[in-house]
């Protein structure tokens, strides 16, 4: 069973943390009285405008290191329209790659939490390392292509 620790901190003085430094404040922004229009959560405009202004330049919480403890723990999860692996490596580490296959974009893992060695797509059998890497691709003498077209699954900056 998992402990969740809580850290204390004593709050004599809130604008500084226990090691002393004051706080640097944000500056005070005015967001007005007026009522949000409801179309900011209902409109695909505005949803594609936090998407693109928004959702893809910040941080973005993808899980709790606590669900993925163990190498090749990994969980698939949606964040935005993207569907992302989040995966624990040999070293534990954890990187994100997307959820797609660099040979013709099938998923490789459905929406949950796993634990796999190596990924295998569903569709022609290309295999990728936790690290994301190429292992196999079945047949590869039978593919036009002849070689993998890039050095493996495509990853997304990660961190904790
Ligand atoms: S789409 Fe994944 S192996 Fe072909």
């Amino acid at each position: 069973m998992d402990i969740i620790r809580k850290q204390t901190v004593k709050r004599s003085d809130p604008e500084k943390h226990p090691g002393g430094t004051p706080l640097a404040k944000s500056p005070r922004i005015d967001l007005g009285t007026e009522v949000i229009p409801k179309e900011r959560y209902t409109s695909e405009e505005f949803m594609e405008l936090e998407w693109e202004k928004i959702w893809t330049k910040t941080w973005l919480l993808g899980c709790r290191e606590d669900q993925i403890p163990e190498p090749g723990d990994f969980i698939c999860t949606n964040i935005g329209r993207e569907s992302v692996l989040i995966v624990r490596q040999k070293n534990y580490e954890i990187k994100a790659f997307h959820n797609v296959c660099m040979h013709r974009g099938n998923r490789l893992a459905d929406e949950g939490l796993w634990h796999a060695e190596s990924f295998v797509c569903g569709y022609h059998g290309w295999e990728y390392d936790s690290d994301g890497t190429f292992v196999d691709i079945p047949d590869l003498n039978t593919f036009q292509q002849g070689k993998p077209p890039c050095g493996g699954l495509a990853e997304l900056p990660c961190d904790t």
